[in-house]
C-alpha cells in the first residue's frame, strides 16, 4: 500500500517546492484518498489556518482534509487576533508554531510568506499569495489526470490574468512536462522570474507559450482553463480590467476550436459572463466542481507528507 513519503523540502511556499516525484506522489495519495483506499492518522495534529483574503474552498477543504486525518484546524482570522493590529509576523510565527504542527497563509506578498515561513519552527502552506497558488495548481493537475489517464500530449491553456493561479499552474506544468499555454491581455503576462524559471525546468523543449491571441493558444487545447479577470485585492481596478479583458472570454465558439474532448477547468470562484458564459460553465464538458472536489483530496495527500 502507498504510504506517506517525506518531502525534500518543509515547506510548500511554492509549485517550485516540490520535485516532479514528488507531485506525482502526491497525485497517487489524492487518489488513493479520494478512493478510500488509504486511511493515516495524524491524531491531534493542528493546522493553523492564517486568511488575510477571503476563502471558501481552500479554507473548508484544508479544515475537512485535516479533520478526515484525525487532527484538527485552528482558524486564526486576523482582524480577532493580534495580526490585524500589526503584530510582527516574525513574532506571530514563533509563538504559533509553537502551538500548531503547520500552518496554511493566505496573504498577499510572498515575501509575508516567506517570512512565516522563515521564523516558523513548523511547515508552511501557501493557501494563495499575489504570485502563487500551489495548492490549486495540485488540485488541477489531479484533474487533469482523472481524464487523460497521464500527461503526456496533454496541452493546457489558460485564459485570463497572468497571476498566482497561471504562475502556478506554469511551474506544476513545467515540472510534469505539460505544454501550457498561455493567453493573456497585453501587460498582463506572467511574472517573467517564473517564465524563465518554467523554460529552465522545460529545458530546450518550447513547451510554454505566451500569447496574447487567445484563438492561437486555444488550437487543439485539450484543457481550457480560466480564472477571475480581477484578483482579490483589485477590487479598485475591476472597471479598467472588465475593458483590458473584454474578448478573453470563454464562450462556446472559442470551445469549438479547442481540441473536440477538450475539458473546461475554472478556480472558482466564476463570474459567468466575465471570463466564462454560463452555458459553458455547466457544459458537459466542465469538470470544474470535480476540480473543486480534488482541493480537499490533494490537501489531505499533501498534509499527510508535511506531517510523516
Ligand atoms: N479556488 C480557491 O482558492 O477558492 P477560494 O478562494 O474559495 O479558497
Ligand atoms: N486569482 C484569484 C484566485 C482566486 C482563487 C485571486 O487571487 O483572487
Amino acid at each position: 500500500m502507498i504510504k506517506p513519503n517525506k518531502l525534500a523540502k518543509n515547506n510548500f511556499l511554492s509549485s517550485l517546492d516540490l520535485s516532479t516525484d514528488e507531485i506525482i506522489h502526491i497525485l497517487n495519495l489524492a487518489r488513493n484518498f479520494k478512493n478510500k483506499d488509504l486511511n493515516i492518522y495524524l491524531k491531534n495534529k493542528i493546522l493553523g489556518l492564517i486568511f488575510d483574503k477571503s476563502s471558501t474552498r481552500t479554507r473548508v477543504s484544508f479544515q475537512v482534509a485535516m479533520s478526515r486525518l484525525g487532527g484538527t484546524t485552528i482558524d486564526l482570522n486576523p482582524s480577532t487576533s493580534q495580526i490585524g493590529r500589526g503584530e510582527p509576523i516574525k513574532d506571530t510565527a514563533r509563538v504559533l508554531s509553537r502551538y500548531c504542527d503547520v500552518l496554511a497563509i493566505r496573504t498577499y506578498n510572498q515575501s509575508n510568506l516567506e517570512e512565516y515561513a522563515k521564523w516558523s519552527s513548523k511547515p508552511v502552506i501557501n493557501a494563495l499569495t499575489d504570485i502563487e497558488h500551489p495548492c490549486q495548481a495540485l488540485a488541477d493537475f489531479m484533474t487533469i489526470k482523472e481524464e487523460f489517464l497521464d500527461f503526456k500530449h496533454v496541452v493546457l491553456t489558460y485564459i485570463g490574468d497572468g497571476n498566482n493561479v497561471a504562475n502556478s499552474l506554469i511551474l506544476c506544468g513545467a515540472l510534469l512536462g505539460v505544454e501550457v499555454r498561455i493567453a493573456c491581455p497585453i501587460g498582463y503576462e506572467p511574472n517573467p522570474l517564473i517564465i524563465n524559471k518554467a523554460r529552465e525546468i522545460y529545458m530546450n523543449k518550447n513547451l510554454l507559450k505566451i500569447t496574447n491571441n487567445i484563438y492561437k493558444a486555444v488550437s487543439g487545447a485539450n484543457v481550457l482553463y480560466t480564472d477571475v479577470w480581477s484578483s482579490m485585492g483589485e477590487e479598485n481596478q475591476k472597471e479598467e480590467k472588465d475593458k483590458h479583458f473584454n474578448g478573453f472570454t470563454i464562450d462556446s465558439n472559442l470551445v469549438s476550436k479547442a481540441d473536440k474532448n477538450a475539458i473546461i477547468l475554472h478556480c472558482l470562484p466564476a463570474y459567468r459572463s466575465k471570463e466564462i458564459t454560463n452555458e459553458v460553465f455547466e457544459s458537459k464538458k466542465s469538470r470544474i466542481f470535480e476540480q473543486a472536489e480534488n482541493r480537499m483530496h490533494v490537501q489531505q495527500a499533501l498534509l499527510s507528507c508535511l506531517l510523516s
